[in-house]
C-alpha cells in the first residue's frame, strides 16, 4: 500500500486491514468492536499498560505519544491512523504524517479542537454562533473579561479539559459584597490552575443537544437523529431521541455540522454541541473530532452504529444508513452506578454496555444502558 497518500485521498481499505486507534478508552473499545464486525481489525497504541480497548483490540502497542520509534513501527503496522481522545499531540500527528501515515481525520481538526479560543474562533470565521467569550491569560484579562461577557459567566481552560474539569462558574451573588470581586476572581483563576484560558458568557439554554455526523473520504456526509443532552455536575448523564426540537432546528443543526465537516475537510465521525435558546436558535458549545458519548445509542438504535460509520469513513468505505429504527434513552453509568448491572441486564429493551474497568471511581464513566422504545409484538 501507498502511505504517502493525502487525508481525503480515495484509500480504501478492504476487510482483513488493520486501523491504527491513538488511545484506548471505551470509544476505542466500541471502535474496535464495530470494525470487527467488518472483517477490519484495531491495533490499539496507547501510553496506559491496561485500558479498556485491550479486552477487544487485534494488537496493541504501550508507548507514549512522543515516542518516535514506537509511533514508526505502529505507522508501518497499520493501513490508516485515526484516534479516540481529541488530545493526541500535535507533534505526534505531524512525525505520523511525515512518515507516510494516513491520519484520518487530518491534523486540522485536531488543531482547532484541541484550543477552546482557536474553536470558537474558527467556528465564528466559518458564521456559527458560539458563546461570547474573552482569552484570559492573567487577572487583568479576567476582570476585562466579565465586563465584557457579564455574569454568570464560566471560566475554561483552554486546553485538557473535560466532563466538565478545568472549569468554574463566576456567579453575580460571588461578587456582591465589598471586596467580594476581587476575592472571587482570584479563586477563579487558581481553580483553572493559572493556566491560559477562556471565559465564557453563560448562554441561558432551554436544552442542549448534540448532532453525530460522518464525512467520507469521497466527500459523503450522513447526519444522526439530534440527540438530547442532560449534563449533571458537567457530565454527561442521559442522551434521548428524538429531541424535543422542531423540525426546522433540526435542520439547522444539521446544516452547522456540515458546515464544520466540509470547511476541517474532514473523514470520520464528529460530535457537535449545541446550546438551543428558547427562540429556538442554536449556539454551538463545542465539537469533539471522534466518536462522542452523546451518541452511544446509536450503537443500538440505529442499523450502522457512529463507530461503525466512523470505521467506515476511515477506511474509505461507503457510509452507512444513519436512520433510527426505534426511540432511545443512553444513560451513561457513572462510578458504582455500574454495580446495578444484575438488574439492568435483566430489563427489557435493554442494552447494557460494560467498559470493563476495574475501579469504579467517582466520576468515572463505567459504562451506558441504552433503553429502547418497547418494540411493536404481534403476538
Ligand atoms: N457558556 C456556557 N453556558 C451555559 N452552560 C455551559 C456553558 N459552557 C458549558 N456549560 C455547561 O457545562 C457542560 C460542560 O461544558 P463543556 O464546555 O461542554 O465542557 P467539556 O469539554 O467538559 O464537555 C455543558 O454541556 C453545559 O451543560
Ligand atoms: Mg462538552
Amino acid at each position: 500500500m501507498n502511505k504517502f497518500t493525502p487525508n481525503n485521498s480515495p484509500l480504501s481499505i478492504p476487510p482483513g486491514g488493520i486501523i491504527g486507534v491513538m488511545g484506548g478508552g471505551q470509544l476505542g473499545r466500541m471502535l474496535a468492536m464495530a470494525a470487527a464486525r467488518l472483517g477490519l481489525k484495531v491495533h490499539i497504541y496507547c501510553p496506559e499498560e491496561t485500558c479498556p480497548a485491550h479486552d477487544v483490540c487485534f494488537a496493541k502497542t504501550i508507548a507514549s505519544y512522543s515516542d518516535e520509534k514506537a509511533l514508526g513501527a505502529f505507522a508501518k503496522a497499520v493501513d490508516v491512523i485515526t484516534y479516540e481522545f481529541e488530545n493526541v499531540p500535535a507533534d505526534c500527528v505531524s512525525f505520523l504524517s511525515s512518515v507516510g501515515a494516513v491520519v484520518r481525520p487530518g491534523a486540522l481538526a485536531l488543531e482547532k479542537a484541541q484550543d477552546r479560543l482557536v474553536e470558537k474562533e474558527f467556528l465564528n470565521a466559518i458564521g456559527v454562533a458560539t458563546a461570547p467569550f474573552h482569552p484570559v491569560d492573567d487577572l487583568a484579562a479576567l476582570e476585562a473579561g466579565l465586563q465584557k461577557v457579564g455574569r454568570p459567566a464560566i471560566l475554561k481552560t483552554r486546553r485538557l479539559g473535560y466532563d466538565g474539569k478545568g472549569q468554574t462558574t463566576l456567579r453575580d451573588e460571588d461578587t456582591d459584597l465589598p471586596g467580594a470581586f476581587e476575592k472571587a476572581i482570584k479563586i477563579a483563576w487558581k481553580e483553572v490552575g493559572a493556566a491560559p484560558s477562556i471565559l465564557e458568557g453563560f448562554v441561558p439554554f432551554e436544552r442542549e443537544i448534540s448532532i453525530i455526523a460522518a464525512r467520507g473520504a469521497d466527500g459523503d456526509i450522513q447526519i444522526y437523529d439530534p440527540a438530547e443532552n442532560v449534563h449533571q455536575n458537567g457530565i454527561l448523564k442521559s442522551s434521548t431521541v428524538p429531541a424535543k426540537v422542531s423540525e426546522e432546528t433540526a435542520t439547522h443543526a444539521m446544516a452547522i455540522a456540515s458546515s464544520i465537516l466540509e470547511a476541517l475537510d474532514y473523514v470520520g465521525v464528529i460530535g457537535v454541541e449545541f446550546f438551543v435558546l428558547k427562540s429556538g436558535d442554536l449556539i454551538v458549545n463545542e465539537f469533539a473530532p471522534r466518536v462522542h458519548n452523546s451518541g452511544h445509542w446509536t450503537f443500538d438504535a440505529c442499523a450502522v452504529s457512529q463507530f461503525e460509520q466512523h470505521i467506515r469513513a476511515v477506511a474509505g468505505w461507503p457510509l452507512g444508513d444513519p436512520s433510527r429504527h426505534s426511540n432511545a434513552v443512553m444513560e451513561n453509568l457513572i462510578g458504582e452506578e455500574a454495580n446495578a448491572w444484575r438488574e439492568m441486564a435483566g430489563e427489557a429493551n435493554t442494552c447494557v454496555h460494560l467498559y470493563g474497568k476495574h475501579e469504579a471511581r467517582p466520576g468515572r464513566k463505567m459504562g451506558h444502558v441504552t433503553r429502547l422504545a418497547a418494540s411493536q409484538s404481534n403476538r
